[in-house]
Order: structure tokens, then C-alpha cells, then sequence
């Protein structure tokens, strides 16, 4: 007979850059399952605000009216990656990752109606098997259920520092105090918003990963989800 296909969550949330998509996407590749990377869905929506000049700080409710009118997908690629695409178009990493979009994506993602349409989009992810799916609030809103939950975190400095020694994510002109100014306002936005605000679940394992390598971070949740499994 043959082993019926696995099938669990894990849900990995934190604050701006914790570090959470490395973590995520090496342990998609260990455990033979797929990332989910709900950020680059927020930022497709941003991305798509900009390119249709909706001021999303002063008028939310012109975005909102749009949704009706825009499709978002993860498809699957061949060797278990997954590829964004908006309105059946392909999104680049270089289009959702922009300084610009980053400076607007938290006005985007703290719109209810936003959320609300996010919600049913990343609760399909769920029929793709086993997922790793890394945000805000996946732990608390999206997947209560999850099978492991974690929530993953390091100090400011040490998250603008990360930041920082990512190419192609911050300003020609980024210094570490601006990274780290960016990142603080986003994580206030996030975790100060009414409809699924940035907190750890009551029951996620969180983990500071100040002086912690990602493969360490990756070491260490593999093994009690390996632990956790039948
Ligand atoms: O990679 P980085 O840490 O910069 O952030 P991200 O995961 O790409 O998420 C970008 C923004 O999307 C966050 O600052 C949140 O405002 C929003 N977001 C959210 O509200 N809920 C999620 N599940 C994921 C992202």
C-alpha cells in the first residue's frame, strides 16, 4: 500500500527582518515541503498600488475597491518552488523586494479588507501538502491550527544588520541607523494594527536568534518538528 501523502503546517512569524524567509525556505528543502512566503504576497499588493498611483496612506479604500479586480497566486514550479503571480503575470523578487515598495507595504497589509482577501488566498496554500509558511500572523489567523508554530525574533541592531548585508533591499544611500529606523516604524505598523496585529501564539516556541547562524536557527526547528512527526 502505499504512504499517504504528508500533510502538516508550520507557521514561522516575527518582526521584519528576523531572518525568517532563509529559516523558512531551508526547511522547506529539508523537510521536502514548500515555502510559503506571505510577505511577497503583501508586497505584490503593493507593488500593484504603486503601479496604479493609489495612495494607500490617505485614500486605503481605493485599494480596496480594486481587489475585486486582481488575482494573486502561488503556482508551483517544477522542483517544488513556488512562483507569485499577479493577474497571471509572473512578479520579479526585484519588483516586490524595491525600497519602495518596502516603505509602503505595512500601510498595505494593516487594510481589514486587505487581510480579509489575503486570508482565503494563503489558506488554499494549505492543499499543497506540507507547507512552511512565514509572516505576521499565521500562527494566530491564518492556520491556528498548525502543527509547529514558532516565532522568530533577534535585537534591533541585529536585525538592521542582517538588513543591511542584503543587497538590493535597501537605498543606495541605507546606513544603519535609516535600516534600522525603517524596520522599527514597520514593526510598530504591524503590531499596532486592529485586524491580525504581529504577535507571537500563545502557543508558538519563540526563538532569539542573536548570534545563531541560519543554519543553526534551521538545525534546531527541524529538529523538533522531525521529533514531532509520526
Ligand atoms: O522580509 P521582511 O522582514 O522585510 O518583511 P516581509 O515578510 O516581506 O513582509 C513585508 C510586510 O508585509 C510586513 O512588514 C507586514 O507589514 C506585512 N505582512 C503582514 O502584515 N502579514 C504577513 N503575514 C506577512 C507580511
Amino acid at each position: 500500500m502505499n504512504k499517504p501523502e504528508q500533510s502538516y503546517q508550520v507557521a514561522i512569524d516575527g518582526p521584519a527582518a528576523a531572518g525568517k524567509s532563509t529559516i523558512a525556505r531551508l526547511l522547506a528543502e529539508r523537510l521536502g515541503g514548500f515555502y510559503v512566503n506571505t510577505g511577497d504576497m503583501y508586497r505584490a499588493l503593493a507593488w500593484a498600488a504603486r503601479q496604479n498611483n493609489i495612495d494607500v496612506d490617505n485614500k486605503p479604500e481605493s485599494l480596496a475597491e480594486q481587489l475585486p479586480q486582481w488575482e494573486l497566486e502561488y503556482r508551483r514550479q517544477e522542483n517544488r518552488s513556488l512562483q507569485l503571480f499577479f493577474n497571471g503575470e509572473p512578479i520579479s523578487q526585484e519588483k516586490l523586494r524595491a525600497p519602495a515598495v518596502t516603505a509602503i507595504v505595512s500601510q498595505v497589509a494593516r487594510i481589514p479588507q486587505v487581510r480579509q482577501w489575503m486570508l482565503e488566498r494563503q489558506r488554499q496554500c494549505k492543499s499543497l501538502g506540507v507547507i512552511i509558511m512565514e509572516g505576521r500572523d499565521i500562527g494566530t489567523v491564518i492556520f491556528p491550527q498548525a502543527k509547529f508554530k514558532f516565532f522568530i525574533t533577534a535585537s534591533p541592531l541585529e536585525r538592521a544588520r542582517r538588513r543591511l548585508a542584503q543587497s538590493g533591499e535597501v537605498a543606495a544611500d541605507a546606513t544603519l541607523a535609516k535600516v534600522a529606523a525603517e524596520i522599527e516604524a514597520r514593526d510598530h505598523i504591524d503590531s499596532t494594527r486592529e485586524t491580525a496585529p504581529l504577535r507571537a501564539a500563545e502557543d508558538a516556541i519563540t526563538l532569539v536568534t542573536d548570534g545563531m547562524t541560519q543554519y543553526q536557527v534551521t538545525d534546531h526547528l527541524a529538529g523538533i518538528i522531525e521529533r514531532g512527526l509520526p
